[in-house]
């Protein structure tokens, strides 16, 4: 089993999830724009603790099928905010084969810090983090292709569009289209040492 401990980046950090994480997961989870996009509707705040409360028997990826879900505050290298640090939004990682070596990494932000570069910051971290610790050899990300914010952080990434699946999937009660983006492990190491190392992934 590899267990998550907790990163810093420039400006964040990353942490297992806690209990106490339900009020500030459903700040965002409960927002129309935050689920366009995702499998399930908004989540009312006896929803997220239960999903959360599930979320927390999952510390680390060891087999297929695992998934992680790590929390995002702001505060890392640069200094802890002034203010009590706040759950910000989550990544998630897939681990789907380990004898291939697959994963795959989501993302969900508040809207009131998106734009600032949080998620590709985050995002990276954790794409370097499977990389580095669970022997990956590549990491996907699927998306809808409407999700253009999303996409933006693949390529911001590092990560390229491998496939785009026509109408694959009944998603809210119409036909949608799946991008795939995918990034392997020495492209994803050539594309931070291009970027001068730190944090490759849009951050500071
Ligand atoms: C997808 C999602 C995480 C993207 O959030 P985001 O804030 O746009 O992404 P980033 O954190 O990478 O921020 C990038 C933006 O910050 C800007 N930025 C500002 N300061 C920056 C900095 N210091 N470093 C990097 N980028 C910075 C970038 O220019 C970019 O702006 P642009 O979108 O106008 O080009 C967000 O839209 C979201 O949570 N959506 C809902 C959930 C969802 O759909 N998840 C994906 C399902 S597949």
């Amino acid at each position: 089993m590899t267990t998550f401990a907790p990163i810093e980046t420039a400006r964040l950090r990353l942490r297992p999830l806690r209990e106490s994480d339900a009020r500030d997961i459903h700040s965002y989870q409960r927002l129309p724009e935050v689920v366009e996009y995702m499998f399930w509707e908004v989540r009312t705040l006896e929803e997220t603790r239960e999903h959360l409360a599930r979320r927390l028997l999952t510390t680390g990826l060891e087999n297929d099928g695992d998934v992680l879900v790590v929390g995002v505050e702001l505060g890392g290298a640069d200094g802890i905010p002034a203010q009590a640090p706040r759950l910000i939004g989550e990544i998630t990682v897939f681990l789907h084969s380990v004898a291939n070596g697959q994963a795959e990494i989501g993302w969900a932000f508040h809207p009131d810090v998106q734009g600032r570069g949080y998620a590709s910051e985050a995002a990276g971290r954790m794409l370097d983090w499977a990389f580095a610790e669970l022997d990956i050899h590549r990491v996907e990300a699927h998306l809808d292709p409407r999700n253009t914010a999303s996409a933006a952080v693949c390529r911001r990434l590092g990560m390229q569009q491998d496939a785009l699946l026509r109408e694959n999937l009944l998603f809210k009660g119409a036909w949608a289209d799946t991008a795939i983006y995918g990034v392997l492990r020495d492209e994803r190491a050539a594309f931070v040492a291009d970027r001068g190392g730190a944090d490759g992934g849009g951050g500071a």
